[in-house]
């Protein structure tokens, strides 16, 4: 891990000597492809699993869209999500890597796209995902959220799904939370029963989300 550990100090350096740019940075997948090392060992095994803040499995990544995962790791970098793994990762990378590592995952999940419409949920479910109108920023299929910077979430893991609406609903706790204003309306309402019920639900419909194994990797 030589290579990568001086790929991430030139990064560090990068990112303390760059002047914060505001123009949106170029995305640059095959650029992304050599920054993702430290990535894979995680995101791109099937079933692997965090046991922080409990035992679930870490997010399907690849085929997320890349604005949703820029602003992501950035609320990561910035503390707005307090998840200390990612946290550590997410300052290694300055706005360029993000950017690249964001196109690489996007790319990477490129395949069919979900069908328009998912059905009638179950009648308990309906009413949980009326409640807070959850289909008009996620999208109807929950795969075409109305702005690329909200995520999709149709066949994301259910137990991740669970972890993070609960972390929407966390204050004042140092390594657990996240404070994006608009999710915490949403998940402050609802029952830890109620939200395990959506992730539950959300996690069965056919998605874009993936996660590739990276054989050559290992
Ligand atoms: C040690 C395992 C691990 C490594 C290494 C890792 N991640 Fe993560 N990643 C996680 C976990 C666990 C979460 C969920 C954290 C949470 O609950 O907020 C996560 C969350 C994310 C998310 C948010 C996903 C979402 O749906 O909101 C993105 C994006 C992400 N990681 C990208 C990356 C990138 C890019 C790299 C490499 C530069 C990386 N991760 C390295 C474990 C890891
Ligand atoms: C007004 C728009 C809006 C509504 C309504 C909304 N969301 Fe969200 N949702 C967002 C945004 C924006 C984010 C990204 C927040 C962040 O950056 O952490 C998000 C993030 C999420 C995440 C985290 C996904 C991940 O990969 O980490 C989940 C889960 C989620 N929403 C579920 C729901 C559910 C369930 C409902 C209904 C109860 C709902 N949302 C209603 C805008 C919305």
């Amino acid at each position: 891990m030589k290579t990568s550990s001086l790929a991430t100090l030139a990064a560090v350096l990068a990112a303390a000597s760059m002047t914060v740019s505001t123009a949106a940075q170029a995305q640059d997948a095959k650029a992304g492809s050599t920054k993702v090392a430290m990535c894979i060992g995680c995101h791109n095994i099937p079933g692997y699993q965090s046991s922080f803040p409990e035992i679930y499995k870490v997010p399907k990544i690849a085929g997320q869209n890349a604005k949703y995962i820029v602003a992501s790791l950035n609320a990561y970098k910035k503390g707005e999500r307090k998840h200390p793994s990612m946290r550590g990762i997410a300052t290694t990378l300055n706005e360029q890597d993000i950017a690249d590592v964001a196109a690489w995952y996007e790319q990477l999940g490129k395949g069919a796209a979900a069908p328009a419409t998912v059905g009638e949920p179950p009648a308990d479910i309906a009413k949980l995902l009326a409640k807070a109108n959850c289909e008009s920023c996620h999208g109807k299929n929950f795969s075409t959220p109305i702005d690329p910077t909200y995520p999709k979430l149709a066949g994301q893991h259910a137990d991740y799904l669970y972890v993070a609406l609960k972390a929407y609903q966390t204050d004042h706790n140092p390594h657990v939370g996240r404070s994006n204003a608009i999710m915490m309306g949403m998940a402050r309402p609802y029952t830890h029963a109620e939200i395990k019920a959506m992730a539950k639900y959300l996690a069965s419909l056919p998605g874009e989300l993936k996660t590739v194994e990276l054989s050559e990797f290992r």
